[in-house]
Order: C-alpha cells, then structure tokens, then sequence
C-alpha cells in the first residue's frame, strides 16, 4: 500500500521494509565490529524502538545482553514537552559497555531527559543508537552515536512507530502526506 489513511489523516510510504532491513544489518555488522570482546548492553526504549530493538538484535552476533524501559514525551503529532518514564531500568549499569536503542530523535528531550540517569550509574561507556533522526526539529542536543536514516521533520509511523496508538503494526514507514 502506497498511502494509509489513519485518525482522519493521510500518510504515504517513505522508508520500505527492504531499506528498512538493509540499514539495520548494516549497523548491527559496526556494532558486531566495535564491540567485539565488550559484551555490550543494549538499552531499547518502549513503546516504539521495539521493533527496530528486535531487528537490530537478531543481527547482533557477539556476546550481549538486552532490557528495556519505558518512556515518553508524545501525544497526538506532536511533543507534550513532558517526559514519563513509565517502566524503570531495572540492571546495574557499572562498568557496562551501555548502546540505548531509540526509534527516534525528534526534539531530543526524551533522551536529554533521561541520559543523565543513566550517567549516574557509571558505565564504562555509553552510546545512542537511533532509527530515526530528525537535524531540523533538534531543541536539545542528544549525541548520536549510530543513526540509519536522518530524516525530514515530518510525523512518520510505522515500523514501531504510532499516531495515538496505532500504525505501529507497519513493516514499512510511512510519513503524513503533505
Ligand atoms: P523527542 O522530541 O523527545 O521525541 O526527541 C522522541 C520520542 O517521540 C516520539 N516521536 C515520534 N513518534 N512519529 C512517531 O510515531 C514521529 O514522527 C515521532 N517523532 C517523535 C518517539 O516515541 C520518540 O521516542
Ligand atoms: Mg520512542
């Protein structure tokens, strides 16, 4: 389907499963190459990184480990500007080699809000890898460490990704139609 109508609004494919796919194994093999021996921890932000978290992990071939935590910031098309955490982290980070996996960067207050959290902890290192990002909605500045597509600022769905609660169920991404 090229176009999907959603909540009264229309949005038009932008980013297919196969694109979607090729980068995701492309940076889980950099990942697979700068963590060799590190066995690192992944990070994945509920709700909408969890596909993208499975993809990206099943490519993952060293030694690591995942959990998850709940956060978020958004309501509608766009940010309450308020961040909840809605599930904590429950593993201790010292001296864990920490990549989060978000679905997306849009203003960056969701992880300029939560990273200082996870400094607290003292890994030994921490890095951001993102499906998603937006440069040209950026508010606050989050260091991205790994990104496969730098994107538009333009509501996108699928893949993970929701308006109000549903398209998440998508293998492709779509973006509100002009
Ligand atoms: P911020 O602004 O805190 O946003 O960087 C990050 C979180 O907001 C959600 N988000 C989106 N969700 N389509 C979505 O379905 C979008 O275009 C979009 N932009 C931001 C997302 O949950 C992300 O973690
Ligand atoms: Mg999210």
């Amino acid at each position: 389907m090229s176009t999907i109508q959603l909540h009264g609004k229309s949005f038009e494919i932008f980013l297919p499963e196969a694109l979607l796919q090729e980068k995701i194994s492309e940076l889980a093999a950099q990942i697979n190459t700068d963590y060799a021996g590190k066995k690192p921890l992944f990070i994945a932000v509920l709700n909408g990184s969890f596909m993208f978290a499975s993809d990206l992990f099943k490519s993952i071939t060293i030694e690591a480990e995942i959990c998850f935590i709940k956060l978020a910031s958004y309501k509608g098309t766009t940010s309450t500007g308020q961040v909840i955490t809605a599930i904590g982290l429950d593993v201790d980070l010292t001296n864990r080699h920490v990549i989060v996996l978000e679905d997306i960067i849009d203003t960056g207050k969701t992880l300029h809000t939560f990273l200082p959290q996870l400094y607290n902890q003292q890994p030994e290192s921490l890095k951001i890898c993102v499906l998603l990002h937006k440069p040209d909605a950026t508010l606050f500045e989050v260091p991205i460490d790994y990104c496969c597509f730098s994107i538009p600022n333009k509501f996108v769905l699928g893949y993970g990704l929701d308006y109000d609660g549903y398209g998440r169920n998508s293998k492709d991404i779509y973006k509100l139609a002009e």
